[in-house]
């Protein structure tokens, strides 16, 4: 399964913005499959387990902040070679510096406020995945 399975998150300022529909386009048109899908909302405590690879960055408690203070849209997607195609689709983690037509690009605010998470390699896309869904293999 490895290689077709990422984890993304639509982040507060792009679920608070309006943007949930549009970002949700962009990532089918871009061969996508969505296979697992919620609304819902982190806890500082739970954010800050989400990104507990962070702990020691300076940008840890405000991130914990921003994460927590709106809704967020977690989904498992299918495809092939998945974790690098969708961090293409996503853009550079500073919107100022993602390439044109990526997500980043069009709907993020700021380097933190950034619209949209994506797993950074196929071991962290199964963790993040079982994260917020039980038994993610059900969806390999
Ligand atoms: P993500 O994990 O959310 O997909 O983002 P990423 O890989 O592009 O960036 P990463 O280095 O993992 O950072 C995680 C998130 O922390 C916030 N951040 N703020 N204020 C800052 O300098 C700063 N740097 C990072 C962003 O929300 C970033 O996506
Ligand atoms: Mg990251």
């Amino acid at each position: 399964m490895a290689g077709h399975i990422t984890f993304t998150m639509i982040k507060p300022d792009a679920t608070g913005a309006g943007n949930t529909g549009a970002i949700i386009k962009m990532i089918e048109d871009a061969g996508f499959q969505i296979v697992a899908m919620k609304m819902t909302r982190m806890t500082p405590e739970v954010a800050g387990k989400f990104y507990e690879i962070h702990k020691e960055r300076p940008f840890y408690e405000d991130l914990k902040k921003y994460m927590s203070s709106g809704s967020i849209v977690p989904m498992i997607l299918k495809k092939d070679n998945a974790v690098e195609d969708f961090r293409k689709l996503i853009g550079a983690t500073n919107p100022k510096e993602a390439a044109e037509g990526t997500i980043r690009a069009l709907f993020a605010e700021s380097i933190e406020a950034n619209a949209i998470h994506g797993s950074d390699s196929d071991e962290n896309a199964q963790i993040e995945s079982n994260f917020f869904f039980s038994v993610p293999e059900r969806y390999a």
